[in-house]
């Protein structure tokens, strides 16, 4: 590594300084260290404080590494030597995974240092947990003294300001309903799927050439990556604080090239979308699933790899969030912004909005459904389908079938009237047991039909 100036290093200034230990200098890490460089006087300018990196930890110090590491910024493998180092004010934990960088957070806030993030995994499975270390570690600091701050803007949907959004901008409002595209590399898929036609294996592989999908790529397919975000942002829209686990999680893995033909024969696409809607003052519900969306719908317009999302609200209404959810720099662009807050004294004592108390998860909601059965043909699978759905008290809205080319091996769709998942799950159990009835029922929600 090579070692250049380091943002504010002029030895001649007289501001006071910020010093920043980095955890991490892959991806994010290594935007952050460049946009802060070639920033340097820009943000001395708006913070009144030189801004020095004086310590970096990575992995493997022998790596060559495609940024340039400041002058006088100690580079090590333990971060330890980081957290521990009494001259740093302010970390920023961009290694990633849920133990480890554990430790290093929660080590950090106890020394008392800020803590600047973009782990998602990590505030998802312990937000209750980092809320009140922070907390407790403020109380006991000495009266007079700044509080320590928690800022995560780049965790949920890399470069767009939703964090800051939700925490400053319905202080007046009410959310009613969240929907988003929050995990670009599915959304990148699905659009290769439905408007290249490619197969989802292909689209997979396309989306791990680029760089969008997560080394492990269950995180993204299997939903849970999304799970992740939505669970925050659900924290920070309702005031709920819901195991991630409890929240109804389907990936996109079973999702074939016939479906987006039939969403087309609908009028819309398929994308994979966060749903999070207050059901009443006491409960609210919570979804990721692919979802049918209309055509017309401003969702069904994001494609590749963007992410978006949608907040309904009481004053506001509709307004919707979209661009980069990924990437170095857009990533990185949100950890800068929350590093500048930092280095300018801005305080947010509440970095995950209050609690409301009272307010339930509920772990169902009511939608139209989209439910698409393979069969192989024989007389009676219409009447088997209208009973069963009578029993179940499911109404069906539309039939559809394409000319079938493959008598052991069709598929048709029903499309419902609103109606609770609970009992589409009991319906498809039944179904699934019929002789004509090929595989597992896939079946996804309409989006706005009333959806919830
Ligand atoms: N990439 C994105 O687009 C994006 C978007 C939003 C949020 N995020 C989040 O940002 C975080 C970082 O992601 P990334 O894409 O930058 O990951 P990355 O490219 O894999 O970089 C991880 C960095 O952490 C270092 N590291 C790993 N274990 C370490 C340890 N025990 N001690 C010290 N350093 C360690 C690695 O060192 P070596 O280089 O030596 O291996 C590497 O420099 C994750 O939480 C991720 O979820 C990323």
């Amino acid at each position: 590594m090579s070692d250049v100036a380091n943002p504010s290093s002029s030895s001649t200034s007289l501001h006071a300084t910020t010093t920043l230990g980095i955890v991490g200098g892959g991806t994010v890490g290594g935007g952050i260290v460049s946009i802060l460089t070639s920033n340097a006087p820009l943000f001395t300018t708006m913070t009144g404080k030189d801004l020095l990196i004086t310590r970096l930890a990575v992995r493997d110090t022998s790596k060559s590494r495609d940024f340039i590491t400041p002058e006088g910024c100690k580079v090590t493998d333990d971060f330890n030597d980081v957290i521990n180092d009494p001259s740093v004010d302010t970390i920023v934990e961009v290694m990633g995974g849920t133990t480890l960088a554990k430790d290093c957070v929660f080590r950090a806030l106890k020394n008392g240092k800020n803590v600047v993030t973009a782990n998602k995994a990590l505030i998802a499975a312990y937000l209750p947990e980092i809320e009140s270390l922070v907390k407790s570690v403020n109380e006991d600091r000495n009266e007079g003294t700044k509080p320590v701050e928690f800022r995560y803007e780049a965790a949920v949907c890399g470069g767009i300001p939703i964090i800051s959004s939700m925490q400053g901008d319905y202080v007046g409002d009410e959310v009613e309903m969240i929907s988003g595209i929050i995990n670009g590399c599915t959304n990148y898929m699905l659009t290769s799927m439905d408007r290249d036609g490619l197969s989802y294996d292909e689209s997979l592989q396309g989306a791990s050439d680029l760089g969008y999908a997560e080394a492990d790529p269950t995180l993204d397919v299997g939903g849970f990556d999304a799970r992740s975000k939505l669970k925050i942002l659900m924290r920070l829209a309702f005031g709920v604080d819901v195991p991630e686990d409890e929240i109804s999680c389907k990936g996109i893995t079973d999702l074939t090239k016939e479906d987006f033909e039939y969403a087309s024969m609908l009028g819309g696409t398929i994308k994979l979308l966060g749903v999070a809607k207050k059901l009443s003052s006491t409960e609210v519900a919570a979804f990721v699933s692919p979802a049918y969306v209309a055509n017309d719908d401003v969702l069904a317009s994001i494609s590749g790899a963007t992410n978006a999302v949608e907040v309904l609200s009481s004053n506001l209404q509709a307004t919707t969030y979209s661009g980069q959810g990924a990437g170095r720099y857009p990533t990185a662009n949100s950890c800068v912004n929350d590093i500048i807050k930092v280095c300018r004294g801005d305080v947010n004592p509440l970095p995950f909005n209050s609690k409301q108390e009272g307010v339930e998860f509920v772990n169902d909601f009511k939608s139209k459904f989209y439910i698409r059965l393979r069969y192989r043909d024989q007389n009676g699978i219409t009447a088997d389908c209208g009973r069963l759905c009578e029993e179940h008290e499911i109404g069906i809205y539309s039939i559809l079938q394409n000319p079938i080319k493959n008598r052991n091996d069709a598929a048709f769709v029903i499309t419902t009237d609103s109606v609770n998942l609970s009992k589409v799950k009991k319906f498809v159990a039944e179904v699934e047991g019929k002789s004509w009835c090929r595989g597992e029922a896939f079946f996804m929600p309409l989006l706005r039909d009333e959806a919830m």
